[in-house]
């Protein structure tokens, strides 16, 4: 029996996104015909109380196309069940183990959506109660980690009592879509790779936007940041997979061993790049699609005097033979004009315009490929408009995911979750990548630390503060939306 634990099972993620990725598995046939999913946390609940909130969490966030219907949803209901888990009560873990079927063949999975103070006691108890021994594995959400130490320290603990390919680190967005057919673009077509080097690229750019503020998390959040929140993460993830060389073939550790050579070769900063190359900022109140929302500092949870940042951009550089040069335009932030995540290559302009000045600024080639609320890859080229004379605009040779293809769309959690159940570390983050990454985050942490006066504010609802733009201004580039079509 394939059986599924999910600590922090009465939690946020829990409600949002692992339950809701799990039933869309479920009723799409995608799990072990034997199965069962244990719910673990603190609080004292009976089964029955459980699978009252886990049906409450399906019917709010699953998939709309998942099957809703009483009986399907009853079915998985009487998989479930629940185990009342105190992180430190090796009793607990002795009733857990009574509700688990360890075979050979059938993994099981301990899902970590915990804060990571709890990590390291929960894998000891399994540990102890000889739960993570063959086919089990134990998949650990982010945060892991504040700095390159902590982090270190955390993978050392783990790696007390597992080995490197029971532990699933997971990144959602390594689970997106995009993201694997990125990897598709780049080492499936034969026309993209000639191109995809400092010789024919001006920039890259990488954005993720959105337009949700700090929800209930304020108290968290303020502690986190966006740098931590985000950019350590899934930014430098996209990252990696854009500007990886060539895998030698499509195993985990291949293309874990070609991520984390980008991840080493970003360039570090000194604190005067930091203060050149890094903008910061927190938003203030604004309106948010027409909605006026209060600003960070009035949110729940966020003391009223905070410094911590909710917006990042940052000109990244790779230090190796292939991007020496070119610059990495990376940004994130909460209360931005609208959600969307982005990654946009800028090709170089052409030597010399054969058709004069009279066609206004052109904006040169780029590849764009969204990631959301679209999955779509677009190819921006310049062409003649229909008509007399000669005017040229911007046509996108466009792959629209969603109209190409009427297969089920599956989402990041519900993909990781099978993945980690199949045993595929591909889109899971080796120990070796996150230190790389938070290598090069701590020295961008310690130099903000130091500077009280970097923090620019912004109004909700913009693109962030003018200081994001004009990080790229002087270099002559622009943000995606800054672009006035010539
Ligand atoms: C999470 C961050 O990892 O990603 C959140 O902790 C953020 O702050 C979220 O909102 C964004 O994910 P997505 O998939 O909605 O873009």
């Amino acid at each position: 029996m394939t059986t599924f634990v999910l600590f922090g099972g009465t939690g946020d993620l829990a409600k949002r996104k692992i339950i809701p990725a799990l039933y869309s598995a479920y009723v799409n046939g995608r799990l072990a015909a034997s199965f069962s999913f244990i719910g673990a946390a603190r609080e004292a609940l009976t089964d029955e109380e459980f699978r009252v909130r886990v049906a409450a969490s399906i019917e709010a966030y699953a998939s709309e196309d998942a099957d809703h219907s009483a009986e399907k949803m009853a079915a998985f209901l009487a998989l479930t069940t629940y185990s009342k888990i105190n992180a430190h009560e090796a009793g607990d873990f002795e009733q857990l183990k009574q509700r688990i079927h360890t075979s050979e063949t059938d993994p099981t999975l301990f899902y970590l959506a915990t804060g990571p103070d709890i990590f390291i006691p929960v894998v000891e108890q399994l540990s102890k109660h000889g739960l993570v021994e063959g086919n089990a594995r134990v998949v650990v959400e982010k945060p892991l980690g504040r700095d390159a130490q902590s982090a270190k320290e955390i993978n050392q603990s783990l790696r007390t009592y597992l080995n490197e390919n029971q532990i699933y680190r997971i990144d959602h967005y390594l689970g997106k879509e995009m993201v694997q057919n990125l990897l598709a673009l780049r080492f499936a077509n034969s026309f993209l790779e000639p191109l995809w080097n400092r010789k024919w690229i001006q920039d890259v750019q990488i954005s993720i936007s959105e337009q949700v503020g700090v929800e209930s998390r304020g108290d968290f959040y303020d502690r986190t940041g966006a740098l931590r929140d985000m950019v350590q993460n899934h930014l430098l993830q996209l990252v990696s997979i854009v500007a990886m060389e060539p895998p030698v073939n499509a195993n985990p550790d291949a293309i874990r061993d070609e991520k984390v050579k980008v991840l080493r070769a970003l360039h570090k900063f000194t604190p005067e790049e930091v203060s050149k190359k890094t903008v910061r900022g927190q938003y203030r109140a604004g309106a948010v699609d027409g909605k006026p929302v209060i600003g960070y500092q009035a949110e729940p949870g966020v003391p009223t005097a905070s410094r911590n940042e909710t917006f990042v951009a940052i000109r990244a550089e790779i230090d190796n033979w292939r991007w020496a040069g070119v610059p990495f335009y990376l940004r994130t932030g909460k209360r931005m004009a609208s959600r969307c995540a982005e990654i946009t290559i800028n090709f170089k302009p052409i030597p010399y315009s054969i058709f004069g000045k009279a066609q206004g600024p052109l904006r040169s080639n780029r590849l764009v490929i969204s990631l959301q609320p679209e999955e779509s890859v677009q190819l921006f080229m310049k062409a003649k408009e229909p008509g007399e004379g000669i005017r040229l605009s911007d046509v996108a040779l466009n792959l629209d995911f969603a109209e190409a293809s009427n297969l089920r769309r599956v989402e990041s959690y519900e993909r990781l979750l099978l993945d980690a159940m199949h045993g595929d570390l591909t889109l899971f983050v080796r120990d070796d990548e996150l230190s790389a990454a938070w290598a090069w985050i701590d020295p961008i942490m310690s130099a903000w630390s130091n500077d009280s006066e970097g923090l620019k504010s912004y109004i909700a609802g913009s693109w962030g503060p003018a200081a994001s733009s004009y990080l790229l201004a002087q270099h002559g580039a622009a943000w995606g939306e800054e672009y006035v079509e010539g």
